[in-house]
């Protein structure tokens, strides 16, 4: 009855219940009461990149939390809704026009639709369907992305790029390295995923996850969310979860493994999952801003020299870890200990 047409298919034939194959153990499901709301994830105003309490907030979220939000980031307000508006528009057609996207996750090709996350590889599926448009900075972008959302994803990434170098060059400072430059730039962010994330309303949100426990296998994520909000993040507790609500105007940013890796533990990549409701159907807007796949990635040797401590992980292949985390679902927090 549903063949290819994901989790959008199921939602829109009106089910009283989700399909066993998505009803989670009891562990991975969240309860409220295991979700705080004393603390929060800072929501920081970067109009003035240059001041120092807008620098130094920056880099406090990113060690305390591995969030934040930010605000006045210039990218304006048209631009992301229109890029919202592309996601929406993509996940609405027909089916018959979106299954030329279909494609396994470790597939080539610039566009991919799938649902759930791994789902040959996950025992219980997330109640969520995607499209990851991926492109290289150096090289040709969105050659076989789709036309009906193409110019928009595009436009919003190569905005989120300026900012990144930004926010890079904060974080670099806030290590008392030397500014982000042309090699740093290449390192950091040469490989860039745009996905579209599609969570429809779900019957039982108490049984199921839009995305599991994980923490990001980049290392940066720009996340544009509409205003049904699901996002949790663990608190530094590592117990309790703070939801981080739909901002207008606001992007959220957070720190990947990647950046963990390099900063030798001193940024962390915090574990999130993104909850599910009855009412609204959510869309959101990650970029992942990864190294090229053949980079190899280790503890910033300027940065051990400087604080004379010893590496927290061993040198990776950046597609080796990759390749890793695809493999092996979304199970909390611990591709990075792999590494
Ligand atoms: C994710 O972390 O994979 C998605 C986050 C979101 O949709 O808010
Ligand atoms: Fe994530």
């Amino acid at each position: 009855v549903n063949k290819g047409n994901g989790v959008r298919g199921l939602a829109e034939m009106g089910l009283q219940s989700v399909p066993n194959q998505y009803v989670q153990p009891v562990e991975e499901r969240i309860d409220g009461a295991k979700v705080v709301s004393d603390e929060s994830i800072p929501i920081i105003d970067v109009s003035s990149w240059d001041d120092p309490t807008v620098t130094d907030s920056i880099c406090v979220a990113s060690r305390k939390y591995g969030f934040f939000q930010i605000i006045n980031h210039g990218i304006p307000t048209e631009v992301l809704e229109k890029v919202q508006a592309a996601a929406h528009r993509f996940f609405e057609m027909p089916m018959e026009d979106k299954i030329k996207y279909k494609r396994d996750l470790a597939a080539s090709g610039t566009a991919k639709l799938g649902t759930s996350f791994s789902p040959g590889k996950e025992k219980v599926m997330e109640w969520k369907d995607y499209l990851s448009l991926q492109y290289f900075t150096e090289g040709i972008a969105a050659v076989d992305w789709p036309p009906i959302c193409k110019n928009e994803a595009l436009n919003y990434a190569k905005m989120v790029e300026v900012l990144v170098r930004k926010i890079y060059h904060v974080l670099l400072k806030g290590l008392n390295l030397k500014s982000f430059d042309k090699t740093k730039e290449s390192l950091l962010m040469s490989w860039i995923a745009v996905n579209f994330n599609y969570y429809p309303y779900c019957p039982n949100p108490d049984l199921t996850v839009g995305v599991g426990r994980h923490s990001d296998g980049s290392a940066l994520t720009v996340l544009l969310q509409d205003d049904v909000g699901g996002l949790l993040v663990r608190a530094p507790d590592r117990c309790s979860w703070i939801h981080v609500p739909p901002t207008k105007g606001a992007l959220v940013i957070n720190i990947g493994d990647i950046l963990q890796l390099l900063s030798n533990g001193i940024y962390k990549s915090i574990e999130h999952m993104v909850v599910t409701n009855q009412r609204k159907t959510r869309v959101s807007i990650a970029i992942f801003i990864n190294p090229a796949p053949h980079q190899v990635v280790a503890p910033l040797p300027e940065l051990l020299e400087i604080s004379g401590e010893k590496p927290l992980y061993r040198e990776i292949v950046f597609i080796d870890y990759f390749k890793y985390f695809i493999s092996k679902g979304h199970d909390g927090k611990a591709t990075i200990e792999w590494a």
